[in-house]
C-alpha cells in the first residue's frame, strides 16, 4: 500500500542532496484571496485529505487569530508554498504548512518555520503547537530538528487514512 507521507527520496537523500534555495530569492506575505487557486494546488498535492478553499478563505478573515502566509518565489513571482499559524495569547499553533513538492528539500520549509518562530517570539509567544501524522516522516524530521519534542497523541485524529496524530511543542521562552 502507497504512504502518501513517505518521503520519496528518504532513503536516497543521504547520498544526494539538493542546493538550498538562496534566501533572498522567497519572502513571507500575508496570504490573500488571489493567492487560493496556488495554494489549492499545493494543499492538493501534500495531504491524501487536504482542507477545502473554505477553509483558507476563513483563515483569511480570522484575523488577528490566524496567521495565514504564503511563500513567494521572487524570480517567477510564484507562490511555492504557505505556512498558516494561530496566535492565542502566549500560544501559538503550527497548523498548516507545505511546500510545492518541486521546491522541497531546498531549506525553505525549515527557513520558514525559523521565521515564524522568531516573529512569534517577537509577539510574546512562549509556547507552540503542532499535529503531525506518525506516518508522515519528512515533517518529523523537520520538526525533531527544530526541537519540537512529542506530547502526546491524539487518537484517531486523522481521516483518510485514519491515523493518529503526534502532538509536538517548543519552550520558546529563554
Ligand atoms: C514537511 C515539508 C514542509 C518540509 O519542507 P522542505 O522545504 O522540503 O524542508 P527542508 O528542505 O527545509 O528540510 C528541512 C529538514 O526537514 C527534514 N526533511 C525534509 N525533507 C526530508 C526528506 N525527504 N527526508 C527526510 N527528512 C527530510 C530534514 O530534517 C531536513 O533537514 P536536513 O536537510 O538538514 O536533513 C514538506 O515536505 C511538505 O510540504 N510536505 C507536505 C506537507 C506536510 O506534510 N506538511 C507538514 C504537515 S504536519
Amino acid at each position: 500500500m502507497s504512504n502518501h507521507f513517505i518521503c520519496a527520496n528518504l532513503k536516497r537523500r543521504r547520498k544526494i542532496s539538493k542546493s538550498k534555495l538562496p534566501i533572498e530569492s522567497y519572502f513571507l506575505r500575508k496570504m490573500k484571496e488571489d493567492d487560493l487557486p496556488s495554494v489549492m494546488e499545493i494543499e492538493n498535492l501534500s495531504y491524501p485529505n487536504p482542507w477545502h478553499l473554505s477553509s483558507f478563505k476563513g483563515e483569511i478573515e480570522n484575523r488577528p487569530i490566524s496567521n495565514p502566509y504564503v511563500i513567494v518565489f521572487k524570480p517567477l513571482e510564484k507562490v511555492i508554498g504557505y505556512v498558516i499559524y494561530w496566535h492565542i495569547r502566549n500560544e501559538a499553533q503550527i497548523s498548516n504548512i507545505a511546500i510545492n513538492p518541486d521546491y522541497r528539500g531546498m531549506g525553505v520549509g525549515e527557513r520558514v518555520l525559523r521565521w515564524v518562530m522568531q516573529d512569534i517570539q517577537r509577539k510574546g509567544v512562549e509556547f507552540v503547537f503542532l499535529e503531525v501524522r506518525p506516518s508522515n516522516l519528512c515533517a518529523r524530521h523537520l520538526y525533531d530538528k527544530l526541537g519540537f519534542t512529542m506530547l502526546g497523541l491524539r487518537k484517531g485524529y486523522y481521516r483518510n487514512p485514519s491515523e493518529d496524530a503526534i502532538i509536538m511543542g517548543l519552550s520558546l521562552s529563554q
